[in-house]
């Protein structure tokens, strides 16, 4: 079977450089790209994601909520502290807060809602204004901030760490990995949804084809933005492979319960977990 798309580069990355979908580029410069890439895409985010995903990103994004089935159970008196990191526009971090509300009656569980870009964040905090948790109780804020540091947030003051289609586009993915671990209290569960690797070699061929040439076309025609798309499709493909990240959930101190990770729609995406015990 032919390979349909190969990387433009092949210098494999070392300490001082890292990927940039498929380019090369110096580790310093990563986080500036990624910015203008995001800051690009914010205004058409929401739309492109139900294009090109064909609406599919909204099941994912509701299973891996119910899988999750987060929230102050009845009986007891102390609220979750939620963060939902790269949190962009909003979609898991008020996909959480609803699922708690519905299934458990919680109204007290506090939201962060952390991206580094302020773009993004900007999206997210417009669709808040119009939600029922914009009641002037203060359970919802914003914050922009490097999901690899996240220096104003304490050791050990959150119950549940979220990140959904995020973690592949940091610079150092271990060290964000670890700042999870740090931030969560024992017992607080990390969980992450992102794009991954196909397990079956056809499906994988009709799914490269499909984003390797509609995806940037369709950037360019409905958001006149080839390259933002391009980079997106790139770095899905640069992403560690299932296995190879649940590893590194578990470099970082985490427990990996079962098998470690679910794949969704033949792993084009897929939910991993981890447990700070
Ligand atoms: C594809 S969007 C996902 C947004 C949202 N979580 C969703 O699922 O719709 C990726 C987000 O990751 C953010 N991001 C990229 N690098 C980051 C970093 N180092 N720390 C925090 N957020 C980051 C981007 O700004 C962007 O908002």
């Amino acid at each position: 079977m032919p390979m349909l798309a190969r990387p433009v580069s092949s210098q494999t990355p070392d300490d001082e450089t890292t990927h940039f979908g498929y380019k090369t580029i110096k580790r310093e410069d990563k986080e500036k790209m990624v910015g203008g890439v995001f800051s690009s895409v914010a205004s058409n985010y929401d739309l492109m994601n139900d294009v090109m995903s064909m609406g599919v990103h909204r099941l994912w994004k509701n299973h891996f909520i119910n899988r999750l089935d987060a929230g102050m159970r009845p009986g007891s008196n102390r609220p979750l502290d939620f963060l939902d990191v790269a949190g962009g526009t909003g979609d898991i971090a008020f996909g959480l807060l609803e699922h708690a509300e519905k299934r458990f009656n919680d109204r007290a569980s506090t939201m962060t809602i952390a991206d580094i870009n302020p773009d993004m964040l900007r999206e997210g905090e417009l669709r808040y204004q119009s939600t029922k948790w914009n009641d002037g109780s203060d359970r919802v804020n914003f914050l922009v901030q490097n999901g690899e540091t996240m220096d104003q947030i304490e050791d050990n003051s959150k119950d549940v760490y979220t990140i959904a289609f995020g973690i592949r586009n940091f610079t150092n993915i271990q060290a964000g990995l670890d700042t999870a671990y740090r931030i969560l209290r024992p017992g607080g569960i990390f969980a992450c949804l992102e794009f991954s690797q196909v397990d079956n070699a056809a499906i994988d061929y009709i799914y490269q084809a499909y984003s390797f040439s509609l995806l940037p076309l369709m950037g360019q025609l409905i958001a006149n933005d080839r390259d933002s798309y391009q980079y997106l499709v790139e770095s899905i493909r640069k992403f560690p492979k299932q296995e190879e990240f649940k590893g590194m959930i578990e470099k970082a101190g985490f427990y990996v319960p079962e098998k470690g990770y679910e794949n969704l729609t033949f792993g084009v995406a897929s939910i991993h977990i981890g447990v700070k015990l």
